[in-house]
């Protein structure tokens, strides 16, 4: 049987916001046979949403039949009222996810999991104007979703036990890995933890130790290539922790402890030199390296999680 066949009727998935993110997690509850409302305000962006669909459905070896159950609509509005869950994918900024969430909790049933993707920002903030806040959530998934599977399900002082344990529950049936994040802490576990190390990166660049490539060349090359199979606690367990005791007296006053922006990355934006896709960032780059880097980066995930 499958997962189509299994579905309750009322297991109807709502995405609000067909960019990035919303098209692929719309596409990975499509695939496991839901059927999925997705809002997007922007004209071009909602036409597209099906070929979106359709291509993430061939790089992950899969027919096209899930872009059949991916509908759009313009805005939020009752439709979404049966849904299980609604997961908020639109851009980064709390007054707009404020008033999605505003809209969310009066169009939705209470029985609605109202979950927010945001990267950073605290999903406590996000729901404050939600009605029923026991059933808003944070649901933060990385890109691509479907290759990086991780989702950090994100409790608030005011979600319920319920609502963790429902949506747990719903990532894990689409093939995610939901992790419990027990405290609304901004950028939860894994942002906080990658922007913490991009801190120290952006600093001995700044500081003349070495060039971008160097620190990159050096994560990949060290401690980087373990961390896919251990990670850096169980690192310290395995070597002893009397050793990371040792390194952390003599290194840690002297960690980066930027609390603003730093400099370098200030002033390269004011100058208009964003990455890769305008030609530099840290670094120079052409067209071919970028494309060179983004497909190698595709095919290991995919290759590893298919
Ligand atoms: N891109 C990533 O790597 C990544 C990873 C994890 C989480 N996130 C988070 O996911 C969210 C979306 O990011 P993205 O990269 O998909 O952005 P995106 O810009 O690609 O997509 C956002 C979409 O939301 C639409 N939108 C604008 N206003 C809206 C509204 N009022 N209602 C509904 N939709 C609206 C836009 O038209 C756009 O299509 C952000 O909160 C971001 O921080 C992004």
């Amino acid at each position: 049987m499958s997962m189509a066949d299994s579905q309750p009727a009322s297991q109807k998935i709502g995405v609000v916001g067909g960019g990035r993110m919303g098209a692929a997690i719309a596409q990975i509850f499509a695939a496991e046979g839901f059927h999925v409302l997705l809002v997007e305000p922007n004209a071009s962006t909602r036409a597209g949403v099906g070929a979106r669909v359709a291509e993430i459905c061939r790089a992950r070896g899969q027919d096209g039949s899930a872009a059949a159950r991916v509908t759009t609509c313009e805005e939020i509005d009752a439709s979404l009222a049966a849904c299980a869950l609604v997961v908020e994918a639109a851009p980064e900024k709390l007054e707009l996810k404020q008033e999605i969430f505003e809209r969310l909790g009066a169009a939705c049933g209470v029985e609605t999991i109202l979950a927010t993707n945001t990267s950073v920002i605290p999903v406590g903030d996000i729901g404050a104007r939600a009605a029923h806040q026991e059933r808003v959530v944070g649901a933060h998934f990385w890109n691509p979703p479907y290759a990086v599977r991780l989702v950090e399900v994100v409790q608030t002082a005011t979600t319920s036990a319920a609502t963790v344990e429902r949506t747990m529950a719903l990532m894990t049936r689409v093939g995610q890995m939901p992790v419990h994040v027990k405290r609304d802490v901004p950028g939860f576990i894994g942002n906080r933890l990658q922007h913490a190390l991009k801190r120290e990166a952006i600093a001995l660049v700044e500081n003349g130790v070495c060039d971008a490539a160097t620190v990159d060349f050096v994560i990949r090359n060290s401690f980087g290539a373990r961390l896919g199979i251990m990670g850096t606690l169980e690192q310290s367990d395995l070597v002893g922790l009397n050793l990371t005791l040792d390194i952390h007296k003599v290194i840690l006053n002297d960690l980066d402890r930027s609390t603003q922006p730093q400099k370098l990355l200030v002033d390269l934006v004011a100058a208009g030199k964003t990455g890769a896709s305008v030609g530099e960032g840290f670094r120079a780059w052409s067209a071919e390296e970028k494309a060179e880097l983004q497909g190698r980066l595709d095919k290991a995930l995919l290759g590893a999680k298919k």
